[in-house]
């Protein structure tokens, strides 16, 4: 049994209101399933220019919120969600942009001072409209929470018994800013040594989280594991190590609401894992989509849906044309980010125009055409803390084809798809070359995806786990 708990979750972004990546995925859909359980939760995050101020009311007018001796004025409006209350952030000085985090390839230059002042909106929003048990911070942009409500000028008697957790959903980033930007933090010099903000001579907000929450939390066993050494560590690992008693993994859920093939709006054909039949029309669908040829339907196609990004494996991704060219294989990718990459792949394009589709930007309608549509679903990251993409996979049939590092091992095993070790093209080369092997006996193949979509990360399991860490915080069990 779990006792129940207010939770306010913070985080910069959240579906359906502003997405980057999975982050959104999961503080769109984790809080109504701690709902579920009988929690009370709600999410701070920034009032977006994509988030219509008319959408949202006021929940507190002129919350004036100090980084030091630097007053800055919000408004916090608020709306409900899928029965979920969220508090956006009204500072269009700092919110009001094209771009969450950068634009055109380029940071904010003053992201320190808009994720500072996130952190001390949501301690002004925990004060005063909803007061909680546990404030539950996310990845860097939220890092500052912990320390800002552990600090004495902060402190309030209100904050006591609040718990904090703070979620790693990719230790790649860490917000990380030159000395004189601590300045500007509102936090005194005492704060800025090498045992809480201070890395190599930089302040670092997710080490600040990691230092001063009182539990850490990361998105899958595995990631939990490797972040604890140098070589998943990216620096952080020895003070990962030195909360080790108090880190854990909890392996992400997916929305199975918004990702299935038996209900999925934005797909050709539905199907489902007593009737395949639909999954054909879908991928003959998405070829003619990508202007392929989609006469011969029995070779297989690999789809990619990902942010461009040395992270995701892209390294290895762009030394497999020769796979693409030598074998009746054809590939579609979705994806933006990184301009190399984008280039690499627009230069494929021109070369195997019969095998390779490419669309970049963001899209997500075409994500799900691409999960229902592709035979084989391609994810070698160089690391992977959950991976959203290769969990809708197996749901859709879509039979992945991953290195085992992270969430990826922790999700796909050698009977619902295909696993590397090494981060090599060769060895990316091996697992395609049996994939597509494989995909040659219908029948197995068939059975490979039926097991795939069998298989259930509903949120579920996973907030039962969160539930269980507040209750453990909080002294209830
Ligand atoms: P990460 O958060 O590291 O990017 P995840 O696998 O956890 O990786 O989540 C990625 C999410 O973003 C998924 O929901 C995926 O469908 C979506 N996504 C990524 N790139 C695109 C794109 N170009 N168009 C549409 N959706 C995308
Ligand atoms: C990050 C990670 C990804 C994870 C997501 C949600 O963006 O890169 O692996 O699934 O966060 O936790």
């Amino acid at each position: 049994m779990y006792s129940m708990s207010r939770v306010l979750m913070v985080s910069s972004e959240a579906t359906p209101f502003a997405k980057t990546g999975g982050l959104a995925d999961v503080t769109g859909a984790l809080p109504a399933a701690l709902q579920n359980l009988g929690h009370e939760v709600a999410v701070v995050m920034p009032r977006y220019r994509q988030i219509h101020w008319d959408s949202t009311e006021s929940a507190f007018d002129n919350m004036v919120v100090y980084a030091g001796s630097t007053p800055y004025r919000v408004d916090i409006r608020t709306l409900v969600q899928n029965g979920v209350r969220f508090y956006f952030v009204e500072a269009p000085y700092f919110f009001d942009r094209e771009g969450l985090y950068n634009w055109r390839h380029h940071d904010y230059w003053d992201n320190h001072k808009r994720f500072a002042v996130l952190s001390l909106a949501a301690l002004g929003v925990a004060q005063t409209v909803f007061e909680c048990d546990v404030l539950h911070c996310h990845d860097w942009q939220a890092g500052l929470t912990p320390v800002y409500k552990a600090d004495q000028q902060y402190s309030n008697p209100k904050f006591a018994d609040v718990k904090t957790v703070m979620t790693i959903h990719n230790l790649g980033y860490q917000g990380r800013f030159h000395k004189r930007e601590f300045a500007e933090l509102g936090l005194n010099w005492g704060w800025f040594t090498g045992d809480k903000l201070e890395y190599y001579g930089d302040v670092n907000f997710l080490k600040g989280g990691i230092i001063t929450s009182d539990w850490v939390t990361t998105v899958s066993p595995t990631y939990a594991k490797e972040i604890q050494t140098p070589e998943g560590g990216f620096g952080l690992d020895g003070v990962l190590r030195s909360r080790g008693d108090a880190l854990t993994g909890i392996l992400n859920g997916v929305d199975y609401e918004e990702w299935c093939p038996s209900t999925d709006k934005y797909i050709e054909a539905n199907y489902s894992v007593e009737d395949l039949s639909g999954k054909v029309a879908c991928k003959k669908a998405l070829l003619e989509e990508f202007k392929l040829p989609a006469d011969h339907l029995e070779r297989p196609l690999i789809g990619i849906v990902s942010r461009f990004a040395e992270q995701k494996g892209f390294d290895l991704i762009a030394g497999i044309a020769n796979f693409i060219e030598e074998n009746d294989v054809q590939i579609v990718i979705l994806g933006s980010g990184d301009w190399r990459y984008e280039k690499i792949f627009q230069d494929w394009q021109r070369w195997l125009p019969k095998k390779v589709g490419v669309w970049i930007g963001y899209n997500n309608a075409l994500a799900h055409r691409i999960e229902a549509g592709s035979d084989i679903f391609l994810m070698p990251s160089a690391y992977e803390p959950c991976g959203l993409n290769q969990i809708y996979s197996l749901r859709y049939g879509t039979v992945p084809v991953v290195r085992a590092t992270g969430g990826l091992d922790d999700t796909i095993h050698e009977d619902t798809g295909f696993k590397f070790s090494t981060y090599s093209i060769g060895a990316l080369y091996d697992a395609l070359r049996r994939a597509a092997g494989a995909y040659q006996n219908r029948d197995s193949w068939r059975e490979r995806m039926r097991r795939g979509m069998a298989e259930d990360y509903s949120w579920d399991a996973s907030a039962r786990q969160y539930s269980a860490l507040y209750s453990k915080l909080l002294g209830a069990v």
